[in-house]
């Protein structure tokens, strides 16, 4: 519930400015007061007699309106809230907010506010990948921007990727977790994602084709849920999700050491592919093809077993440790046997067969498994397998209160 609390959102201008409308609904039905900026671009896709019937109030758009400013100053504006936030965000006015531009009303109440920022950013997919915007990402990240999305899917002008603004139940639990909220408010939680990698001299490694985006959804999904997310991340091609204390490491060795420094937590996340060997016999130098030798001999050793480690008795263990089991044939039986073997509550089972599409890809088919039974989830995007994920977990804590 968001009773009393004051939100300025600034509409700027994409296409998603429409779920602006629903957005400013559903904060007022939670109780909020909303007030509203509307930049140039926002008016072209939205109109302000919408935002202002939605709002019931004025909708604020010049930065030198005799109106407004004798209203109220466009400082007080920018102060006179809880929480600031700005969905659609586009690349424009992410790269304002981090260049410090001020040449209209919504980049001034930006720059003049003393209050938390939520942003929701929207563009197409490589606006979004640009090194311009992920450097401006990084500089309000480091300043305490909070962020929810941008989510993975088609995008308006055909193309597909990254880029969708995040849906108003997604922003609505974000604005709820700034303000302090959320389900998981004050619960610690670890998320191991994506793959290790096992060197086997200075130039070479072994690693496997997880690309961390499955584990970095379920962290952003926890985290907006206002849960205190410790995301342990071997290399992977991915912003850090928002609102999430992100740890990188390279190889399983790391990731272990890691998992056990970010103790306590009541949950963990296992959603890394973590190698189950490491080369035994590396070698400090680079390996020399000499002409006429025989290729090198690789030896492996096994690596710890992460899951095991934090699922095993003892004072530290998580409350809730929840494994993943990455499958290409029985892909439920033999998740229901590594649920028993690593001694972890749940397990979430895919199949990750050649044509699955499930590494790297954009949506997944899991399989959730408890002491109670298994669940079949749909086919989802892995956003929604993650929202979902957390959402069984925030209930989970709930009961066990
Ligand atoms: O990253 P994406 O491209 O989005 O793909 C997502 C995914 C397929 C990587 C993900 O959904 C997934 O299945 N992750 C687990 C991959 C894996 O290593 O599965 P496994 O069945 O080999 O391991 C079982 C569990 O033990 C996993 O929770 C794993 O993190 C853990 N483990 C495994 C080995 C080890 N040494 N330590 C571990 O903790």
């Amino acid at each position: 519930m968001l009773d009393g609390r004051r939100i300025l959102l600034i509409i700027s201008g994409g296409i998603a400015a429409y779920k602006s409308l629903d957005l400013i609904r559903r904060l007022r039905e939670r109780g909020a007061e909303v007030r509203c900026i509307l930049t140039a671009g926002g008016a072209q896709f939205v109109t302000p007699l919408a935002v202002s019937t939605l709002a019931g109030g004025r909708v604020f758009q010049e930065i030198f309106s005799l109106t407004d400013e004798a209203e109220i100053g466009h400082i007080t504006l920018a102060r006179d809230c809880d929480l600031v936030v700005v969905a659609p965000a586009t690349a424009n006015l992410l790269a304002k907010m981090a260049g410090g531009l001020a040449d209209d009303l919504a980049s001034t109440a930006l720059l003049a506010t003393d209050r938390p920022i939520l942003m929701a950013p929207a563009m197409n997919v490589r606006m979004w990948t640009h090194p311009a915007t992920q450097a401006n990402l990084a500089t309000l990240a480091a300043r305490g921007v909070r962020r929810v999305g941008p989510n993975a899917g088609p995008l308006a002008e055909g193309e597909s990727g990254m880029g969708r603004m995040a849906e108003v139940p997604e922003i609505l639990e974000a604005v709820t977790a700034a303000l302090g909220g959320g389900r998981l408010a004050g619960r610690r939680v670890l998320v191991t994602s994506g793959p290790t990698i096992e060197p086997i001299d200075p130039v070479r490694f072994i690693a496997n084709r997880s690309s961390g985006k499955q584990g970095h959804a379920i962290a952003a999904a926890l985290a907006a849920l206002g849960a205190e997310v410790t995301l342990i991340s071997g290399p992977v091609h991915l912003a850090d999700p928002p609102g999430c204390r992100v740890v990188r490491v390279e190889t399983a060795a790391e990731m272990l050491a890691a998992a056990q420094a970010a103790l306590p937590a009541e949950v963990a996340v296992c959603a890394a592919a973590v190698a189950d060997w490491r080369v035994e016999n590396y070698a400090a130098a680079k390996r020399k093809k000499e002409p006429g030798a025989p290729p090198p001999v690789i030896s492996l050793a096994a690596n710890p077993d992460i899951l095991a480690t934090l699922s095993a008795a003892g004072p530290q263990r998580p409350r809730l440790a929840v494994g993943f089991a990455a499958e290409t044939e029985n892909v439920v039986e033999h998740a229901a046997a590594k649920r028993v073997r690593k001694g972890c509550d749940w397990i979430v089972a895919n199949d990750v067969s050649p044509g699955s599409g499930t590494f790297g890809g954009e949506s997944n088919t899991v399989h959730l498994l408890t002491a109670e039974g298994t669940e079949d989830w749909p086919h989802l995007p892995k956003a929604e397998v993650a929202r979902r994920l957390a959402d069984r977990i925030a209930a989970a804590l709930e009961t066990a209160r």
